[in-house]
C-alpha cells in the first residue's frame, strides 16, 4: 500500500512536532510543506524532508492529508480549503473561533468522505487515558480543575486576541474538551471573569453541571507563573480522590486511611507524554482503515461552543443552559 503523503501548512513549533513524528511512521511520508514565511518551511524541510511549496494550491498537489498548524484565526479558512480539495484534514486546536465559523467548518467536514481530526492531543496523553480507565470503574461525583499559563508572550501572537480569539481559545479549550471526554455532556454553567495583565479577559472561574449529575469547578489564569503543575484535575469519587499533575503524574487515593498509588510518566518522551505521537498515529489509522478518528469535527465544534458559552455567561452575568 502506498504511503499517506502528509502536507504541513504552518511549519512553526507544532508543525515541526507533527512532522518529526511522521518521519518515524512507515505508513506516512512528508510530501509537502508550506509557510507564509518560506525560510521556516525550508528549515523544516532540512530536518523532516518534503517539498517546499510556494502556495497552498501547490501543496495540495503533493499530498493526501493536510495538517493545519497555523495560528488560530486561520484554521477555518485553511481547513475548509483542504476539505474542498478532497484532502484528509488534521486541524490543530482550536477548531474555529466563534460559533458561526465553527458551524461552517463542521458542515464542511461532515460533507466530506475523508477523515477530519481535531488536535486535542491531551485525550491520548497516558495520564488522561489512565484517568479515564479509572473513572470507568468508579463513579466520579465532582472535581476541581485548573488550567493555567505563565504568560501570553511566547509565541508573541498568543497575547493577541485578534489571532487567538481569546485566552480560553488558546489554552483553556484543551481541558474544556477533556471535561467532555472524562465526564460527559454539560447541562449548564455559571462563569466569572476579569482582566488584569493583558487587553482581554485573562482570569476565569467557572462552575459546570453535567447531564449525569456530575459537577465541577474550573479555574484558569493566563499569568499564574509556570509553577508545576500548571494543569491539574482532582476528581472526587466514593471515598476516593484521583488527581493528575500536568501530564506527568496521577495519584490515586482510596479508602478510609491515608494511602495512595502514584503513576508517573515523567520519564516518557514529551511527544508521547503529551499524546502527540498517539494522535498522529490515530490520524493515519483512521485514513488507512477508513474509520472515524478519536477526536471528530463535532468534538471540535463542542469545544468552541463551551468557550463561547463561558464568554457569554461572563458578558451577560447569566447562567448558560445547553439543550
Ligand atoms: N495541541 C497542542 O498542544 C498545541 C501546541 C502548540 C500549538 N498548537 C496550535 O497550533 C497552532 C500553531 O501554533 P505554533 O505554536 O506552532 O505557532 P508558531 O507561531 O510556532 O507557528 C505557526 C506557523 O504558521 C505560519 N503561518 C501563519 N499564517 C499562515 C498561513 N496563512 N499559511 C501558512 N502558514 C502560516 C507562521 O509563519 C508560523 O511559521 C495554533 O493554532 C496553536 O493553538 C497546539
Amino acid at each position: 500500500m502506498s504511503k499517506v503523503r502528509i502536507g504541513i501548512i504552518g511549519t512553526g513549533y507544532i508543525g515541526n512536532v507533527h512532522g518529526r513524528i511522521y518521519t518515524g511512521d512507515e505508513r506516512a511520508e512528508i510530501g509537502a510543506l508550506f509557510d507564509i514565511v518560506p525560510e521556516r518551511a525550508e528549515a523544516a524541510a532540512r530536518k523532516i524532508g518534503g517539498k517546499v511549496c510556494s502556495s497552498r494550491e501547490e501543496l495540495f498537489d503533493h499530498c493526501d492529508a493536510v495538517l493545519v498548524c497555523t495560528p488560530n484565526k486561520t484554521h477555518v479558512e485553511i481547513a475548509k480549503d483542504a476539505v474542498a480539495h478532497g484532502k484528509h484534514v488534521f486541524c490543530e486546536k482550536p477548531f474555529a473561533i466563534g460559533l458561526e465559523a465553527a458551524q461552517e467548518l463542521l458542515d464542511s467536514a461532515l460533507s466530506s468522505e475523508n477523515v477530519f481530526q481535531v488536535g486535542h492531543n491531551r485525550r491520548y496523553a497516558p495520564v488522561y487515558a489512565k484517568l479515564k480507565e479509572l473513572l470507568g470503574e468508579d463513579r466520579a461525583h465532582s472535581a476541581h480543575i485548573k488550567m493555567n499559563r505563565g504568560e501570553l508572550k511566547n509565541p508573541e501572537w498568543t497575547g493577541d486576541v485578534n489571532v487567538t480569539g481569546g485566552f480560553l481559545y488558546e489554552t483553556t479549550i484543551h481541558l474544556f474538551d477533556m471535561m467532555r471526554f472524562q465526564f460527559g455532556e454539560i447541562e449548564e454553567l455559571v462563569a466569572y471573569g476579569s482582566q488584569h495583565e493583558y487587553p482581554e479577559l485573562d482570569e476565569f472561574s467557572v462552575i459546570f453541571k453535567f447531564r449525569n449529575g456530575f459537577h465541577c469547578t474550573f479555574a484558569s489564569s493566563s499569568d499564574a507563573s509556570w509553577i508545576f503543575p500548571f494543569e491539574r484535575i482532582e476528581v472526587f469519587c466514593h471515598h476516593r480522590t484521583i488527581l493528575t499533575q500536568e501530564m506527568e503524574h496521577l495519584i490515586d487515593s482510596q479508602g478510609w486511611d491515608a494511602n495512595f498509588d502514584t503513576h508517573s510518566w515523567a520519564m516518557t518522551e514529551k511527544e508521547e507524554r503529551w499524546g502527540y505521537v498517539q494522535e498522529d498515529l490515530a490520524f493515519i489509522d483512521a485514513i488507512i482503515e477508513g474509520k472515524e478518528p478519536p477526536v471528530t469535527a463535532l468534538d471540535g465544534y463542542k469545544s468552541v461552543e463551551l468557550v463561547e458559552s463561558v464568554y457569554e455567561a461572563i458578558k451577560t452575568g447569566k447562567r448558560v443552559r445547553f439543550d
